[in-house]
């Protein structure tokens, strides 16, 4: 188990499709066993775009949040919660924005991209400018060491590292920073203190970035140390103030092409979609009806599975076995098409059959889903209270 933390979080729209299994959700199912995670219903992201049709943003979070649950998100492990219940976002996002330049938002890619292919609504809003920042916001509070995202949020990221750097360059910088910090080094104890002398020498003379990683291990094995002392020693290693932001990174999901019933990518938008506990009779019917191969008009017309969606399906749910199967009995014609669509069916009605029954005891007993949030908003706020405790402090809001 490492302890660098893990957050992502999704915009609320209501029930996921195997594009979110594939694409997102099993790569956080993986995550949560290696690291903390702390995953949240970006509900005020939501609102960002869709301000004039709040109603639909309450049934979404919930259907969404079995969804998690449903691909294997264990509450035991994982971290789950709501944005706006953690009320220290919306701190957090006021505070970054007396720092943060104009420019910086307007050239966020997908400041004007969205606005273009939204063009129905109107997102000349204060709000929608700030989406990177709010993101931000839900990212450094956890002082995330990961974000897991697709490649259409990298620039959301690298924004992020950016607030940190300016936000710790402004703030970090305390007076009497070296005496504190090197108070702090005494107080690793004599052994590990010179450990940490000589790596600090090592990086800063001459450019060792093993001793900085090395560094960095040693602090975050160093137990005793309070939070303070901590960034200030981030900080000394690398010869900058106190880092009271940490830089994420980006985790990228690797491009799962999950192809929807067209061999478009799935997306609800493209009516592609099978959802995530779609009614079994419908996802026959969806695959069945599955466009293939152009070239196969007759039975006895051989195919070519590069040229065919259900093929890409292959590739997602079958077995070596199965996909040698396909590609001779294609190109022979000694296969149909319904054939070959059957072994897709049964695999994702049985990988189905495992989220519906993972989701059925919130089906049947809401209260249990209120209360694993619940409990997962309390224990995000908890975090978020302390982060922000040392951000009100460095922006000198602390006086009395
Ligand atoms: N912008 C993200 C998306 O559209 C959702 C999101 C909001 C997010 N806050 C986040 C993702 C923080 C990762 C971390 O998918
Ligand atoms: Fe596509 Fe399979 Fe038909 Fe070939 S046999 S065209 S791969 S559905």
């Amino acid at each position: 188990m490492f302890t660098e933390r893990v957050v992502s979080g999704m915009r609320p729209t209501g029930a996921l499709h195997l594009g979110h299994y594939h694409g997102a959700l099993k790569n956080w199912v993986r995550l949560q066993s290696e690291h903390p995670c702390l995953f949240f219903v970006a509900d005020w992201h939501a609102l960002t775009t869709h301000y004039d049709s709040p109603e639909i943003i309450g049934e979404n979070v919930w259907e969404m949040v079995i969804d998690w649950l449903a691909a294997g998100i264990d509450p035991q492990q994982s971290v789950l919660f709501i944005q706006s219940r953690v009320p220290e976002h919306a701190e957090l996002h006021l505070l970054l924005s007396m720092m943060t330049p104009l420019g910086w938002l307007e050239r966020v890619p997908t400041y004007k991209d969205q606005q273009e292919k939204l063009s129905s609504r109107d997102l000349s809003t204060y709000g929608f400018l700030g989406y990177p920042l709010l993101q931000a916001a839900d990212i450094l509070m956890y002082r995330a060491a990961w974000v897991p995202v697709g490649e259409d949020q990298v620039p959301h990221v690298e924004f992020t590292r950016e607030i940190a750097r300016r936000f710790n360059h402004l703030f970090g910088r305390e007076p009497g920073f070296e005496d504190k910090a090197r108070e702090a080094v005494r107080k690793l104890g004599s052994k590990r203190a010179k450990l940490y002398q000589q790596m600090r020498t090592r990086y800063q003379e001459q450019g060792d970035e093993t001793a900085l990683e090395q560094g960095r291990e040693l602090l975050d094995q160093a137990q005793n140390l309070s939070m303070g002392d901590r960034e200030r020693l981030f900080g000394f290693l690398e010869g900058s103030g106190r880092i009271i932001l940490a830089e994420p990174q980006a985790l990228l999901t690797e491009a799962s092409r999950m192809p929807g019933t067209d061999g478009q990518k799935m997306s609800k938008s493209y009516g592609n979609a099978i959802a995530m506990r779609e009614d079994p009779e419908s996802v026959r019917r969806k695959i069945r009806t599955m466009p293939t191969d152009p070239a196969r008009v007759r039975r006895t017309d051989p195919g070519e599975p590069e040229r065919c969606p259900v093929w890409q399906l292959h590739l997602v749910y079958s077995d070596e076995a199965t996909r040698e199967w396909v590609q001779v009995g294609c190109r022979s014609a000694s296969i149909g098409c319904l054939e070959c669509k059957q072994p897709v069916i049964d695999a994702i009605l049985a990988e189905q059959q495992a989220f519906r029954e993972r989701a059925q005891p919130y089906l049947d007993d809401p209260s249990l889903l209120r209360n694993i949030v619940a409990d997962g908003c309390e224990q995000a706020r908890k975090i978020a209270q302390e982060t922000m405790r040392e951000v009100r402090e460095a922006m000198g809001l602390d006086y009395d």
